[in-house]
């Protein structure tokens, strides 16, 4: 809806929000840029935000809060049990996801933790459409082993596919006929597919894994924290929800899930998390994880004051002005692009744009992290921070082997309400001149490889100076321009 046509005939997103509180930002010159990545050792992670023009790392816990979201905080109940803050949270959760039961946690990893710890063992299978990076330390962690049934067609990059989130239910029949329905705790199925570019799944899809799983008795676990962007893909692309409200499109997918888990970094405008069930057994057996690792039942390692953004956050999150925003700009980065003859992952989906390392950088082999490699040149060339996705945030095996991701990607987040469009035109305008001077990028090789998620705090180093020869032609290029 907030889309208009200009008297050109061309089509803009258009923000149904204005600012009223703004926060200054810097732009450094280019060779100071080249002087940050090479003190964050070629890994945005490292980054101080201070050096960082348009922070589009993620869109995890840097959403813009509304006037509403502000006015709830001051109404925030402090108290260590039985807050009434509690109550308005689970409430609206209740409200949005027809479940009663609500486990609060301080953040998503720590809902994946308390999930695993309740029915992880070794020697499992957890089935997902596609993996995210925390929950699959804890699986692994746990001695469970994930297993991804994606369909074949959600790892096409260039697709006009519209639901490339979408799990293959004739590959899940296939894993319990082999290692039987007790092996299976549990199916994960994450909204707006984080890893291979916030690809959503139909809800036609999600019936039939819940069909499916629910034949062998095997639960289905929800991860909601990409959930605003895929309602809204949902109601766009899924035609027999083009007329329904997004609240009832959010109560028929929570229909289908036994447990619900969320990142409120994402989901809600905020920052917290939690788990809902409407089953009590389900609830009873992971109840006990949150005073042990979180904090108490009614508050679970969130600031009351958050918990009441939250709320109100979830509340706009049925909104469809607010959830169009994001998905609107990504679009607009995508198509805009791709037009350019930039490799980008189509159809555009949720979280941001997202960059194929693979064809931009052909030239660099998957050794020598290409995905990491573009991040960092991007950073030098505009001041914008992005995030690797790609054999950077793989782990090894526990043999050390190199595991090859996929896809190499660079994401360029668009938190929500938070940029305007003419940033997010510069972002593009830099993004496209890297293109052209694509060749002068090299790849990268470890100084420092952490064991565990080593793509948060690993450093680098470039293989050959094409740092240096990139900051030479962006001055040939622009001159004194920033
Ligand atoms: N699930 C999904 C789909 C996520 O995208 C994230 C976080 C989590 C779970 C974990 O939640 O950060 O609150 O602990 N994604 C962030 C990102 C880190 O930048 O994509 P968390």
């Amino acid at each position: 809806m907030p889309k208009v046509t200009y008297f050109s005939g061309e089509t803009f997103p258009l923000e149904m929000h204005k600012v009223r509180i703004i926060q200054k930002l810097t732009l450094l010159p280019v060779e100071e840029r080249l002087r940050a990545v090479e003190e964050s050792g070629y890994n945005t992670f490292l980054l101080q935000n201070k050096d960082v023009f348009l922070d589009m790392l993620t869109d995890s816990g840097v959403n813009a809060m509304s006037d509403r979201q502000q006015a709830a905080m001051l109404l925030a109940d402090d108290a260590y049990a039985g807050s009434a803050t509690f109550y308005r949270l689970q409430d609206k959760l209740t409200e949005l996801f027809g479940k009663k039961y609500f486990l609060p946690a301080h953040q998503g990893r720590a809902a994946e933790h308390i999930l695993c710890k309740a029915y992880v063992k070794p020697g499992d299978i957890v089935p997902c459409n596609y993996h995210f990076t925390t929950w699959k330390a804890h699986v692994v962690e746990l001695g469970g082993r994930v297993v991804e049934l994606l369909k074949p067609e959600g790892l096409e990059v260039t697709s006009t596919n519209p639901f490339k989130g979408n799990f293959d239910t004739a590959a899940l029949e296939a894993l319990v006929a082999k290692e039987g329905a007790d092996k299976i705790p549990y199916v994960r199925m994450e909204a707006g597919t984080n890893l291979i570019g916030g690809q959503p799944f139909s809800l036609a899809n999600l019936k039939e894994v819940s069909a499916t799983c629910h034949k062998h008795g095997i639960k289905l676990v929800l991860d909601a924290s990409l959930l605003a962007d895929n309602l809204h893909f949902i109601k766009t692309r899924e035609a027999e929800y083009a007329d329904a409200s997004i609240a009832d499109i959010a109560l028929e997918i929570a229909a289908t899930s036994d447990i619900i888990y969320f990142s409120a970094r994402k989901l809600g405008f905020g920052r917290g998390g939690g788990i809902v069930t409407d089953d009590e057994e389900l609830y009873k057996q992971m109840r006990g994880f949150v005073p042990m690792y979180e904090g108490f039942l009614t508050y679970g390692g969130m600031s009351v004051r958050e918990m009441e953004a939250i709320t109100v956050g979830l509340d706009e999150t049925l909104d469809e002005d607010m959830i169009t925003q994001g998905p609107q700009f990504i679009e607009h980065m995508v198509k805009t692009l791709d037009a350019a003859g930039v490799p980008v992952i189509t159809p555009p989906g949720g979280l941001g744009a997202h960059v194929d390392a693979m064809r931009f950088l052909d030239h660099i082999p998957q050794s020598q992290y290409p995905a990491a490699a573009l991040n960092s040149a991007i950073f030098i060339a505009s001041g914008v921070r992005g995030m690797e996705r790609g054999t950077m945030s793989e782990q090894r095996e526990p043999d050390g082997t190199e595991i090859a991701a996929d896809m190499e990607l660079v994401r360029l987040a668009v938190p929500r309400r938070v940029f305007t469009l003419s940033q997010v035109n510069y972002a593009i305008d830099r993004v496209m001149w890297l293109h052209a001077n694509r060749r002068i990028v090299g790849g990268l090789t470890w100084v420092e490889e952490p064991e565990i998620l080593r793509f948060f705090y690993g450093r680098l180093a470039p293989i050959g100076d094409w740092h240096h020869e990139l900051v030479a032609k962006f001055r040939a290029d622009f001159g004194d321009s920033l």
